[in-house]
C-alpha cells in the first residue's frame, strides 16, 4: 500500500505531471512568444533531460508516496523521440491508475495508435480557435486547424479518451467560444474553457484579458441550456456542466476568478528533473543529481517526502487577494513544466 503524504495545508500528493521536453513546434504568445523563443534560443541539451529509465524510476518512487495519476506534458511531448516507449514503461509501474497526455495535437495523427497500444489512457488537446487565420496567429507558426482536428479524430478512433482545452483571452479569441462549444458538443468531446493565467514571465498577462468562467457559462447557457454537475473526484480542477437533456459536458477552469489551491494535489517534474510544487513556483528542487549520483530509492523517496511535507504554496489564491508584488515575482516558464 502506498503511503499518504500531506503538505502543510493537508493536501495529499496524488498527481505527477511529467514534462518530457521543453521544445515545441508552436509559439503560442502566452507560453513561448517567438521573439523570446527564437532561432537562437537554447533549449535543454539531451544530456540534461531525464532519460526514460530515470523518469520511470522516479514515477515508481512517487507512486509509493500516493501518486496514481500521471500526466505527460512538455513543451510539446510528441517532440520527444520514442514517447510510446516511455508510456509503456510507466504503464508497468505498480500504482499507476491513469496516464494522460497534454498535446497541441499537430503531431497526434501520426502517433495516436502507438500511444494507445503503449497504454496511454487519455489525451487533452489544446485548441484555442476553429478559425484557421486566428489559429495560425495564435500558434505563432501558421499551423492550420485541420491538422489538429485530424489528430483528434485519429486519437478517438484509436480508443483514446479525449478532452479539449481552450485558453480564452478577451479580444483575442472570445468570439470562438460559441463555435467551439457547438462543434465539440456535436463531436461528443468534453471542451474545457481555461481562464487566461499569468504564468511565466513573458506572456504579458493583464487581468482585463481574462474572461471569467461565469461569463462563458452565461453565454453558452443562453443558446444551449446547461446544468451544473458534481465534481468527478477530490480536487478536480474543472467545474463541470452538462447540456440539458444529454450527458455531453463542458468544463470551466477558473484559476483566476475561483482559485482551487486548497485541494491542489499536483507535483510537477520538469524535463531536466526539477520538482516544482506549484505552476507558479520560482524554483524547483533538483532530483536529477540525486538520481544520477547513486542514491537509493529510499533516499530519494525521503527527499521527495520532505519537499512535499514543507509545501505551503497557494499562488492563485494569493493572486486573488492581490498580494502586493506577486505579479513581479520570477516564475518558472510554462514550457518547462507544461500546464
Ligand atoms: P483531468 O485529469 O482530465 O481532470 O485534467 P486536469 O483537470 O488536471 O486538467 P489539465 O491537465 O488539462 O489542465 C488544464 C489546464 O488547467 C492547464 O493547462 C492549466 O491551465 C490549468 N491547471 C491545471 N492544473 C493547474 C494547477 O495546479 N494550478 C493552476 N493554477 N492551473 C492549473
Ligand atoms: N493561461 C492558461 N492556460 C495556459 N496554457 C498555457 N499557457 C496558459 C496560460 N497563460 C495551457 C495551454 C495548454 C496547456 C499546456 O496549458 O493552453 O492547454
Ligand atoms: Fe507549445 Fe502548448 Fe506552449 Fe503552445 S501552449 S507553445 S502548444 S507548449
Ligand atoms: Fe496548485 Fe499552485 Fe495551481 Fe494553486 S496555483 S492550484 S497551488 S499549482
Amino acid at each position: 500500500m502506498p503511503e499518504k503524504v500531506l503538505d502543510l495545508r493537508n493536501r495529499p500528493l496524488r498527481d505527477l505531471r511529467i514534462s518530457v521536453t521543453d521544445k515545441c513546434n508552436f509559439r503560442c504568445r502566452y507560453c513561448m512568444p517567438a521573439e523570446i523563443f527564437g532561432p537562437d534560443f537554447e533549449f535543454l541539451p539531451q544530456s540534461k533531460l531525464l532519460t526514460f529509465e530515470e523518469i520511470t524510476r522516479l514515477t515508481q518512487i512517487f507512486t509509493s508516496l500516493g501518486v496514481g495519476k500521471i500526466r505527460i506534458t512538455g513543451g510539446e511531448p510528441l517532440m520527444r523521440r520514442n514517447l510510446p516507449e516511455l508510456i509503456r514503461m510507466i504503464r508497468e509501474v505498480e500504482g499507476v491508475q491513469d496516464i494522460a497526455m497534454t498535446t497541441n495535437g499537430s503531431l497526434l495523427s501520426r502517433h495516436a495508435q502507438a500511444l494507445k497500444e503503449a497504454g496511454l489512457d487519455r489525451v487533452t488537446v489544446s485548441l484555442d480557435s476553429l478559425d484557421n487565420e486566428r489559429f495560425g496567429v495564435l500558434n505563432g507558426r501558421g499551423y492550420q486547424v485541420d491538422a489538429v482536428l485530424e489528430g483528434i479524430r485519429v486519437a478517438a478512433d484509436a480508443g483514446l479518451s479525449i478532452k479539449i482545452n481552450m485558453v480564452v483571452q478577451r479580444g483575442v479569441n472570445d468570439q470562438d467560444i460559441l463555435p467551439m462549444a457547438r462543434y465539440f458538443r456535436e463531436q461528443g468531446h468534453t471542451l474545457r474553457f481555461i481562464e487566461f493565467m499569468d504564468v511565466g514571465n513573458s506572456n504579458g498577462w493583464r487581468l482585463d484579458q481574462v474572461v471569467p468562467s461565469r461569463e462563458i457559462v452565461r453565454m453558452i447557457h443562453t443558446e444551449m441550456p446547461l446544468v451544473a454537475t458534481e465534481a468527478n473526484y477530490y480536487g478536480e480542477v474543472a467545474s463541470r456542466y452538462r447540456y440539458e437533456g444529454s450527458d455531453q459536458e463542458i468544463g470551466l477552469i477558473s484559476s483566476v476568478t475561483q482559485a482551487f489551491c486548497s485541494t491542489c494535489t499536483r507535483a510537477r517534474l520538469s524535463a531536466e528533473g526539477k520538482l516544482y510544487n506549484c505552476l507558479f513556483a520560482s524554483s524547483g528542487d533538483d532530483l536529477r543529481e540525486p538520481v544520477r549520483d547513486g542514491r537509493t530509492d529510499e533516499e530519494i523517496r525521503e527527499l521527495i517526502r520532505a519537499i512535499w511535507e514543507r509545501r505551503d504554496v497557494r499562488y492563485s489564491e494569493e493572486r486573488l487577494s492581490e498580494t502586493p508584488g506577486l505579479a513581479q515575482r520570477e516564475k518558472v516558464e510554462m514550457s518547462h513544466i507544461g500546464g
